[in-house]
């Protein structure tokens, strides 16, 4: 959804009153994103009643995890959750480079997905936010329990494009050995003959 496509969305009142004080944030193929009066919270207003439902769905599973938004409230078309402030992982690598703090930040992220019981252990560097303390969120969970994919391939596919994968599968190696050998064979079949 680009910024000035014209939609209309029936909101609840709990929904446009908050919308009324808020600040858009960006908006993308699924929805639009504002940021509500106290800073803290965001509200995502869905194009589809059915996208806003699985992404609920996901967040309510990832509840606990410290990865993931909270959800403070949501309606059929919308979810009220936190803001994950900070930057962009990819244009902070673009940067500042790949540092040991967030690249083992990121093995560990990908180890909560196992935890979590993901069927795909994987995100896009730009759905992925680096906060002040290098702690990374997720913003825009998709599909990780109907899709299957049993490695990061479009997470190492970005950090391959931002010139730092031969880096980050160096800190795979020392952090999380069990997988190197495959995540390594896997990303580099995908990058030369776009096997999955
Ligand atoms: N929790 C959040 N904190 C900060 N910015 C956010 C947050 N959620 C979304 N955004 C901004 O809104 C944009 C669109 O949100 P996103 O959830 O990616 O929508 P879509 O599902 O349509 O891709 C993001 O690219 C980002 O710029
Ligand atoms: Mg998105």
């Amino acid at each position: 959804m680009k910024k000035r496509d014209g939609y209309y969305i029936q909101l609840d009142n709990a929904a446009e009153n908050m919308l009324r004080r808020a600040n858009f944030l960006g908006c993308g193929h699924n929805g639009i994103v504002y940021l509500l009066e106290d800073n803290n919270k965001v509200i995502k207003i869905f194009k589809s009643k059915y996208v806003c439902r699985s992404e609920y769905n996901i967040l309510q599973k990832t509840s606990k995890s410290k990865y993931f938004p909270k959800i403070y409230s949501h309606g059929l078309y919308y979810i009220v959750r936190s803001y994950a402030e900070g930057e962009r992982l990819d244009y902070y690598i673009k940067q500042n480079g790949l540092d040991e703090k967030v690249a083992k930040n990121i093995i560990n992220l990908i180890k909560e997905f196992q935890k979590l019981k993901f069927t795909k252990l994987d995100i896009r560097c730009k759905d992925l936010y680096l906060c002040k303390d290098s702690s990374i969120k997720v913003i825009d969970p998709k599909n990780n329990y109907s899709k299957c994919c049993n490695y990061p391939r479009h997470l190492m596919k970005g950090l391959d494009k931002l010139g730092v994968l031969d880096e980050f599968l160096e800190f795979v190696k020392e952090d999380y050995g069990e997988v190197y050998e495959d995540w390594n064979y896997k990303i580099k079949r995908y990058l030369c003959r776009g096997i999955k």
